[in-house]
């Protein structure tokens, strides 16, 4: 068993008065993909938002490790290896693939044009065409703004800046649901090199054979907690749907 590189005890988020996440556990283990899965509203998103540093958990540990971790932004949890596709793409509309590619981490210039704040732009295109390449991600120029592709292109130019920083985990938050068939088979095989390079992955997804096909693992969150947990791949699709549904809950999952 591959050791537990992030981990969720007993989180708890409010909105107001929405209770987002109700004491939620939650295990991510280095070299796996592990699926969270659960219903719309089930808390999924919120529980990666509060790992990945965009939301402050209202109560509750996490840790990286071993070691209690507080992520105070998404920039906080990068630096610390963790990087995250969102649900909502937070990708820079204006900038073009490669920018967004390297956003927050660009190249400069070499010598006195770098210190004075000139970006690589070439350096970086180049880069960011190796990476979209082996996503598999076709774009009829990489000069264009993100906002003028289209939803799947953005997905995966998404996914290929998350995979491409990543050192210790990767959430992705349903980062096939634009996807066509095709590009969806390219992302599954990206997610299980990343995992082969002993990196945690977590893969939100609603698609159950999706999950069958890459998860090590799968946890499932009903009502902001979890309520089961399967390993293997015995896994069975009954099984993922009682948890779902709440007509199987493992109380020592809870
Ligand atoms: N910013 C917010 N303000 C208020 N309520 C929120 C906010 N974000 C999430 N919620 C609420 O928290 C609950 C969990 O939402 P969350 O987005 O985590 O669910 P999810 O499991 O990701 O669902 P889906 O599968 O539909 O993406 C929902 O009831 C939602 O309405
Ligand atoms: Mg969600």
């Amino acid at each position: 068993m591959s050791e537990i590189l992030l981990e969720a005890v007993d989180l708890t988020k409010h909105y107001g008065s929405v209770e987002a996440l109700g004491g939620a556990s939650f295990q991510a283990r280095a070299g796996e993909v592990t699926a969270l899965i659960g219903d719309n509203g089930a808390g999924k998103s919120t529980l990666v938002k509060c790992l990945s540093g965009a939301e402050q958990p209202t109560s509750g540990r996490i840790l990286l490790e071993g070691e209690e971790v507080h992520f105070d932004s998404p920039v906080a949890a990068r630096r610390a290896g963790i990087e995250t596709v969102y649900q909502d793409l937070a990708v820079a509309p204006d900038l073009d693939p490669a920018a967004n590619l390297f956003l927050g981490r660009e190249i400069p210039r070499k010598g006195i044009l770098g210190k004075l704040g000139m970006l690589d732009k070439a350096e970086m295109r180049r880069q960011a065409v190796a990476e979209f390449e082996k996503l598999g991600v076709e774009l009829q120029s990489t000069e264009v703004s993100i906002g003028s592709l289209s939803g799947g292109q953005r997905q995966s130019v998404a996914v290929a800046r998350s995979v491409a920083w990543a050192s210790k985990v990767v959430f992705m938050d349903e980062p096939t649901a634009a996807l066509g068939v095709r590009q969806r088979e390219r992302v599954l095989d990206v997610i299980k090199k990343v995992r082969d390079k002993g990196i945690a992955v977590v893969l939100i997804s609603h698609n159950m054979p999706e999950v069958l096909s890459v998860a090590d693992r799968v946890e499932v969150l009903m009502r902001g907690k979890r309520v089961a947990r399967f390993a293997g791949a015995d896994t069975k699709l009954e099984d993922l749907v009682a948890a779902m549904t709440g007509a199987l809950v493992q109380e020592e999952a809870v």
